[in-house]
């Protein structure tokens, strides 16, 4: 699946796609992607003819929320159901291979191209998406392509934009990024710092994009490698950075060192609270735009409370593949719960004493699980990782809080943790502790624990099979 269009038309022939017209770029496209998550709906959602952009103008919303998206969009057998989404990606991540792209000199992309005074951002849809964001937001689910100043190394990533006018934006990266690295690589020459931005691709590069690699990897090369077939790029005309040569629409343009700065945000962050408010920045001054007819924003708005399949699938994939290439035994099933921050959920066949704890503090600090988690279960492996209510039965029946609980302090977090207190977001000493709840049977006497009076799988089994009606889903 080689771009957006086609991607949306895999979903639609899933019957997993719904069309909105009229709907307004302030709060009402942000709020209507956010009830239908809200309730469920596992619909992507197309916003087309949206007052005050221009003819044409559509935006994406609620795509990668299901397991059925995201094995569509990534290539793997099409599948609702979570667990075996997660196995196909995680059979896919252990390899992390890179195929070189493919450089072409056309492309869909290069339909309509904007230079000088007709270069206007403010005609594309750019949502407010929640209350009290600070403006319209038209890069949620973008790839930014950026390299080092001596050309060494590419990168994309996933950083948000925000409109400030016709040919001006703010491309907010924070600290210890690749793009950041990047861009402080021309700021030490004195030099200005180009990106390309594409605001619409089949998302499978949106999710390689915020994927975190090793920082040579190529995330353009990455994904190559994952569709079996090179990532065709067309070159910037100002910069010469790759970007899709079908992609929806790109915008490309320069940081000077020495710009005004601007404030962008505050934003309304996945974790659902606004943590990390206004910050002063130099803007992202736009000296090309590229589109397709009508072309199509692809966004990610990330609802609190509305576990998201993308970031289940993706995470859980790649914690439980480097918790194996640690080198532990025993790992049965790992799964990240993101009801605004994760939530790691590991069960294991218990191997020797202490495990559970070997494996716990691996899942929290390992560069898939270190970010902004906080509670980590470590439960057995009759207990199935992927049913919160059977990880909650193992957590309040195994886990004794006096003897199963520890409270790692002094762990990695940022700015956008809503728990920080002001003096430590102010110090610049961004921490926060951990929690590792160790659900399992203790292990010196788990054969002596109390048999439990779960339902037999056999007698399960048939009992479904003969009272098949009853049952039926
Ligand atoms: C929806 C979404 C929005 C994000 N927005 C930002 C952002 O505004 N700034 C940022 O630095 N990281 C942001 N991230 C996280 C980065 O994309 C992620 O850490 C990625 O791995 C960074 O890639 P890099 O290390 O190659 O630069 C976002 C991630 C997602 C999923």
């Amino acid at each position: 699946m080689r771009d957006l269009r086609e991607f949306i038309d895999a979903i639609e022939g899933h019957g997993q796609l719904e069309r909105i017209t009229g709907a307004k770029e302030e709060l009402e496209i942000g709020g209507i992607s956010k009830i239908a998550r809200r309730d469920g709906l596992e619909t992507a959602l197309l916003f087309e003819e949206i007052p005050n952009t221009r003819p044409g103008a559509r935006i994406l919303t609620n795509a990668g929320e299901t397991p059925l998206h995201v094995t569509l969009s990534l290539g793997h057998e099409p599948t609702s159901d979570i667990r075996e989404a997660l196995l196909a990606q995680k059979a896919h991540i252990a390899k992390t291979e890179t195929r070189a792209v493919e450089t072409v000199t056309d492309g869909p992309v290069l339909d309509n191209v904007q230079r000088g005074s007709d270069i206007d951002l403010t005609e594309f849809a750019a949502p407010i998406w929640h209350t009290n964001d600070g403006g319209p937001y038209i890069g949620t689910g973008d790839v930014v392509v950026t390299e080092s100043a001596d050309g060494e190394d590419r990168n994309a990533g996933t950083y948000r934009v925000q409109v400030h006018g016709p040919k001006k934006a703010t491309l907010n990266i924070r600290p210890g990024r690749d793009g950041d690295r990047h861009r402080q690589s021309y700021f030490d020459r004195d030099e200005s710092f180009p990106a390309v931005i594409s605001l619409g691709h089949q998302p499978d590069l949106f999710m390689a994009a915020n994927q975190r690699f090793p920082a040579h990897v190529d995330e353009l090369e990455f994904v190559s490698a994952q569709r079996d077939q090179p990532l065709e790029v067309v070159e910037g005309e100002e910069s010469g950075l790759p970007f899709p040569a079908r992609s929806e629409l790109v915008i490309e343009g320069h940081v000077r060192p020495d710009a005004e700065e601007i404030t962008e945000g505050p934003f309304g962050e996945w974790t659902g609270y606004y943590g990390a408010g206004e910050t002063q920045q130099r803007p992202f001054e736009i000296d090309r735009i590229y589109h397709r007819d009508d072309p199509i924003v692809l966004a990610y708005n990330n609802v609190p409370m509305a576990s998201t399949a993308m970031t289940t699938i993706r995470s859980g994939a790649q914690l439980w593949d480097q918790l194996e290439k640690a080198g532990i035994t025993g790992i049965d099933e790992v799964t990240t719960i993101f009801p605004g921050i994760w939530f790691q959920i590991v069960s294991i066949e218990q191997q020797y004493p202490g495990h559970s704890t070997q494996v716990g503090m691996q899942a929290m600090s390992l560069p898939a699980g270190v970010w902004e988690g906080r509670i980590t279960i470590i439960v057995d492996e009759d207990v199935d990782a992927f049913d919160l209510d059977e990880v909650l039965w193992a957590t309040v029946s195994r886990f004794d809080p006096a003897e199963d609980l520890q409270v790692i302090e002094n762990c990695v977090s940022s700015r956008i943790n809503p728990r920080m207190s002001p003096e430590q977001t102010e110090s610049g000493d961004h921490t926060k502790s951990r929690m590792l709840i160790d659900a399992t049977k203790p292990y010196h006497w788990k054969d002596e624990f109390p048999a439990d009076t779960r339902i037999d799988s056999d007698l399960e089994t048939r009992l479904r099979e003969e009272y098949a009606d009853l049952f039926a889903e």
